[in-house]
């Protein structure tokens, strides 16, 4: 669903839980809240200073305009307001500055019973990461922090993930280095797959943290996996 001609959009619950802001760090300052509409600006801009982030993800649009972020917005708002919870978060040098990265997590559907628990056979709950630091900000420790905080503090003790999967380019050198730091390791190196914004199929590499042992077992699989 997104925003109909002469339709106020969709406003996000402010009463969503872990909307922040999250201090992550004071040197250099870090802080995570939601990303709001007066964000868009900002989005924008930055996501138009050059082709980094839309070589580096799979769904940001170059040149990004104003729509592209009032869809995106829409829909996060859509899912985070019917799950309760914030679920995309920009990161800022101050609690209430302007956006300098951006952070999301969705979950995989359920599956027809091939993730769950080696021990208990219960579904298991997989969340995934994505995000990008504009290239003004890159090289100070914002992925990697941010992601860290996403997967232990959010995923893991908020919502009770058992896994938390990220996938990159394989040549994405940076990116793979921020799953690393963030203590994820490489379960698929190379699996080709059509991207729709580039009209062709890209190496990708799949990334994975288990929160304890007994699922590490459970390895992305491609074939079944999303
Ligand atoms: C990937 C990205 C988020 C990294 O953000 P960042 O804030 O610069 O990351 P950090 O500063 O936390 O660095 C994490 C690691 O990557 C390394 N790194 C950062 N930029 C790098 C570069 N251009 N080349 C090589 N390594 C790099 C850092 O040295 C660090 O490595 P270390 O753990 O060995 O110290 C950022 O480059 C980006 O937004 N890229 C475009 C979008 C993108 O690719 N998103 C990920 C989609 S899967």
């Amino acid at each position: 669903m997104t925003q109909q001609e002469g339709k106020a959009p969709v406003s996000r619950n402010r009463d969503n839980k872990c909307s922040g802001p999250f201090k992550l760090s004071d040197q250099p300052p870090h802080y995570l809240s939601a990303v709001e509409y007066n964000d868009i600006p900002e989005m924008v801009r930055v996501l138009n200073l050059n082709k980094e982030i839309y070589n580096g993800t799979a769904s940001f649009q170059y040149p990004y305009l104003e729509s592209h972020a009032l869809t995106r917005l829409e829909n996060i708002y859509i899912r985070d307001n019917q799950s309760g919870y914030t679920n995309c978060w920009a990161m800022r040098a101050s609690p209430k500055g302007p956006l300098i990265g951006w952070i999301h997590t969705y979950f995989l559907p359920e599956d027809s019973g091939t993730r769950v628990h080696p021990e208990s056979g219960r579904e298991l709950k997989v969340g995934v990461i994505g995000y990008w630091v504009s290239p003004e900000h890159t090289g100070k420790g914002h992925g990697a922090r941010a992601a860290r905080f996403v997967v232990q503090e959010y995923l893991f003790k908020e919502r009770g993930c058992d896994i938390v999967r990220a996938e990159a380019y394989t040549h994405n050198v940076p990116s793979r280095k921020v799953l690393e730091a963030v203590g994820m390791e490489c379960e698929v190196e190379e699996w080709t797959t059509f991207i729709p914004k580039l009209q062709k199929d890209m190496v990708i590499c799949c990334y994975a943290i288990h929160r304890d042992e007994a699922t590490k077992s459970v390895v992305t699989d491609k074939t079944k996996d999303p």
